[in-house]
């Protein structure tokens, strides 16, 4: 009898140093400053609304600031570092914008819990709350993260690009553990936004030296894009990725991928490979009950796992005081 009291206290006290250990290398979990910093979460998305009611196009310049974050070194707030080798100063990275909301809210963490709140986790949560605002779905965001002490324009070549094939757009989220499903998901992001016309006219003119234009644009789109985007106009001038629904969060980038009217090369490759073009038709609607998911639901879920990148929790990294700047 004594023995078998003296396992179960051995089992418990196992257990006990198991869970111990998992918290003390501090991975993510939602509500992770509830005690230390309980305000957090509402300063961070009263910042973010303030913003976007007075410029909606934070909003998408926030999401795609966390992608950029996450697919280098990890979700670890390394792309809001200022300097000129600094990841923010490298090439893909040019176009960024919201580096203000962030900072903003930084400020006003660290007034109320100075060093507690990562920039890392107030960028993850920035991203949510964009979304939201932009009438798409919620989530709770896992947090913990902490600001990384690297940041290196070099490290950020390997962005994914619009030029990319499927392949190469395949072996860049593979990379990142994630998968077909993840890829299509997340690129659903361009239901919001905006692009240069550069990165997309060579579509339009001489596509591949043929001297005519890429032939998978839909007609009448090729003739909108063209009045958009006039050959050797101005390159900065921008364009909606999802046209005439660039504000709202919802299906019809994954509708005009299907008809031709995806606006980035690499957006429109999505539906001429068998596997990711399965995914663009579920969301799009044309196949019906046979995946059946929904956008709004696996988005969510494929940020989840997006944020998780390489994160760093525990003692790894830092709490930054200032997000352009390391301690
Ligand atoms: C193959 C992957 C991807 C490629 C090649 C790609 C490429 C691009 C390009 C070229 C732009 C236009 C940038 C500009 O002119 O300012 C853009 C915009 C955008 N991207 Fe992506 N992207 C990809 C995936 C993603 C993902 C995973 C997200 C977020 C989860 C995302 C979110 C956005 C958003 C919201 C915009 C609009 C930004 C704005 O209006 O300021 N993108 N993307």
């Amino acid at each position: 009898m004594l023995q078998m009291e003296g396992m179960c206290l051995y089992f418990l006290v196992v257990i006990l140093v198991m869970v111990l250990s998992v918290q003390s290398q501090g991975g993510l979990r939602p509500g992770f400053y509830s005690s230390s910093c309980p305000k957090a979460e509402v300063v961070v998305r009263s910042t973010v609304t303030s913003h976007f009611n007075k410029d909606p196009t934070v909003a998408p310049g926030l999401l795609r600031l966390h992608f950029h974050d996450c697919f280098v070194q990890g979700c670890d707030g390394s792309v809001l570092i200022a300097g000129s080798s600094a990841e923010r100063n490298a090439l893909p990275n040019l176009g960024l914008r919201g580096f203000e909301v962030i900072d903003d809210a930084k400020t006003q963490l660290e007034a109320l819990c100075p060093g507690v709140v990562s920039c890392a986790d107030i960028l993850a949560l920035a991203a949510r709350d964009a979304v939201d605002l932009s009438d798409g779905p919620s989530w709770k965001v896992p947090t913990g993260r902490r600001d990384g002490r690297v940041s290196s324009s070099s490290q950020a070549s390997n962005l994914p690009s619009p030029l990319d094939s499927v392949a190469v757009q395949r072996q860049k989220f593979a990379a990142k553990g994630l998968d077909d499903h993840d890829l299509v998901t997340l690129v659903g992001a361009h239901t919001i936004g905006q692009t240069d016309c550069l990165f997309f006219r060579y579509r339009l003119y001489n596509f591949t030296k043929t001297g005519s234009a890429d032939p998978t644009i839909n007609q009448s789109f090729l003739a909108q894009l063209q009045t958009l985007c006039p050959n050797g106009g101005d390159g900065s001038k921008r364009v909606a990725l999802d046209i005439d629904s660039q504000t709202d969060f919802d299906v019809s980038f994954f509708k005009n991928v299907r008809d031709g009217k995806g606006v980035l090369e690499s957006d429109q490759r999505l539906w001429g490979d068998s596997a990711t073009r399965s995914v663009v038709e579920n969301y799009a609607g044309t196949i019906r009950g046979l995946l059946g998911l929904r956008f709004d639901h696996e988005f969510p879920k494929a940020m989840i796992k997006m944020s998780s990148i390489e994160v760093k929790t525990g003692r790894d990294g830092e709490i930054r005081k200032i997000c352009s700047k390391f301690n």
